[in-house]
């Protein structure tokens, strides 16, 4: 292998047929942009020749797409990387070589510091340059510990593979589209603005070209994603602006594409337009992920969120006038620094005056290089640990509530796979929620009529009523 890069044989390989074809296994950690952005890996892995291994035993080529959001994130590869060490080890006493890489927020964060820790890494690679990747393996041949964290200028997306043969590897009837990248916004705890960099909106006309070859694979559902997706501000063909509400008008319009969602939003960003879309736009599902964090607007103000629980509760009746059954979901910190019970207190509050249908809670995590970390008033572990468990049992209650109101009611589904038991298939609610139903695998791919007939503690079961109208 010293001559070729890993890549070369595996594209040797791959057009020979012959059996020796690497293997390539991407773990992904964290949020939606990761899942997004191994998939596009697994891609540009495809393109260059690789096959998908099952497992990291099974890959000669091992990455690991980081997340940096909490320090327990963190600690997590760390753990994972001292492991694939053994292994790459063993393998190389038997004479087989292994390449291990590192991409991702913690790779963007930690850069060097990572092979420091963890010599046995070949690469690693930000979430801005993966797209550099073959090239980085190449490198990796002749020389330990290659470093790609730039911001570079050029796109990104431009230079992935899309529609090259081999490399739409099936996404399944949902998948995520990356529709803008970074933040701007710097909520005092929180290290993407760091680790992503500046807001940036891909234009229209890609968005659409990639939900074109995922809708020939086989995609009904786009999940548009971005860290701050409504702060969206792309162009259309003809370099006029273009907001989150025309992207979605324009997502929607493909005649295959029988559901669209976005996530994840800030709430300054949830303009009349956007609002309005919740109500005109027939195939957007009746969802918002809207994280708020806190209820108190003392720790709002502190964390850097600019505004106060009143204008989230505010933009959550406007929303729910615009359409009516739609379901909320939000993210919560607890034990953010200088949280008092009151504070916590009015976090339950606004808990208690939305009604959520599933919302995450964590433990504010101290990340290096963010405001919050330096601040005075770190709360006590073990304060946190009650809070972030009282916090959780009410949004608990209030999702099984939610799931309890759906028996009787008639949703559509649209179906995504198999169910464990045979002549079942799984999809899901415009609420998120899986549903199972007793039907044919033709359904897989297909919106169905479903009525509610009961609820499991993770799932509802259907009786479907009518097939996709
Ligand atoms: N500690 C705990 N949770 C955090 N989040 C972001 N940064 C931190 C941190 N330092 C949470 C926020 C965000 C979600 C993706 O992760 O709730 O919305
Ligand atoms: Fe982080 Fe979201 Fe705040 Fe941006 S808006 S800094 S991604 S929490």
């Amino acid at each position: 292998m010293s001559e070729s890069t890993v890549f070369d044989a595996a594209r040797r390989d791959a057009a020979n047929g012959t059996e020796k074809a690497p293997r390539a296994f991407i773990k992904s950690f964290g949020c939606q942009m990761n899942v997004y952005d191994s998939q596009r890996m697994a891609d540009l892995a495809a393109v260059e020749g690789y096959r998908e291994a099952a497992s990291a035993e099974d890959a000669d080529l091992i990455v690991l797409n980081t997340c940096h959001i909490r320090e327990r994130a963190s600690e997590k590869i760390y753990s994972e990387l001292g492991k694939l060490r053994e292994l790459k080890e063993e393998r190389k006493r038997g004479g087989r070589r292994t390449t291990l890489v590192v991409a991702g927020c913690l790779a963007q964060a930690e850069g060097g510091e990572i092979l420091r820790r963890q010599p046995a890494v070949d690469v690693v690679v930000g979430p801005q340059s993966y797209h550099r990747l073959p090239e980085l393996l190449r490198e990796a041949e002749s020389r330990t510990g290659v470093i790609d964290t730039d911001f570079p200028a050029e796109d990104k997306f431009a230079r992935l593979p899309a529609s090259a043969p081999g490399a739409v590897a099936r996404r399944g009837v949902a998948a995520f589209v990356t529709v803008q990248e970074g933040c701007d916004k710097f909520c005092s705890f929180c290290v993407v603005p760091y680790t992503r960099g500046a807001e940036i909106s891909r234009p229209v006309a890609a968005i659409l070209e990639e939900i074109g070859w995922l809708v020939r694979a086989g995609v009904r559902e786009v999940m548009l994603i971005g860290q701050n997706v409504n702060a969206y501000r792309g162009v259309d063909p003809a370099g006029r602006p273009v907001g989150l509400a025309g992207l979605i008008a324009a997502a929607a319009a493909v005649p295959e594409v029988a559901r669209v969602r976005y996530a994840t939003s800030h709430p300054n960003d949830m303009s009349d337009d956007l609002i309005a879309a919740h109500r005109d736009v027939e195939a957007l599902a009746p969802y918002l992920h809207l994280p708020v964090q806190s209820g108190s607007d003392r720790i709002l103000a502190s964390m850097n969120r600019r505004h106060r629980a009143a204008d989230y509760l505010a933009i959550v009746a406007r929303v729910r006038a615009a359409r009516p059954d739609v379901a909320l979901s939000s993210d919560f910190i607890v034990g953010y620094p200088g949280e008092t019970e009151a504070d916590f207190e009015a976090t339950l509050d606004l808990v208690r005056a939305v009604g959520f249908a599933s919302s995450f809670a964590f433990k504010y995590s101290a990340r290096p290089g963010t405001p919050a970390a330096e601040m005075g008033g770190q709360v006590d572990e073990g304060v946190k640990s009650s809070r972030l468990a009282a916090l959780q049992a009410l949004l608990e209650d209030q999702r099984q509530a939610f799931n309890r109101a759906c028996v009787g009611r008639r949703l559509a589904v649209l179906f995504e796979k198999p169910g464990r038991r045979e002549g079942q298939v799984i999809g899901r609610s415009p609420y998120m929620q899986a549903v199972f139903a007793e039907g044919p695998l033709a359904l897989i791919g297909e919106m169905a009529d479903v009525e509610n007939v009961g609820v499991g503690p993770n799932s509802l079961r259907g009786r479907i009523v009518s097939p996709a109208s």
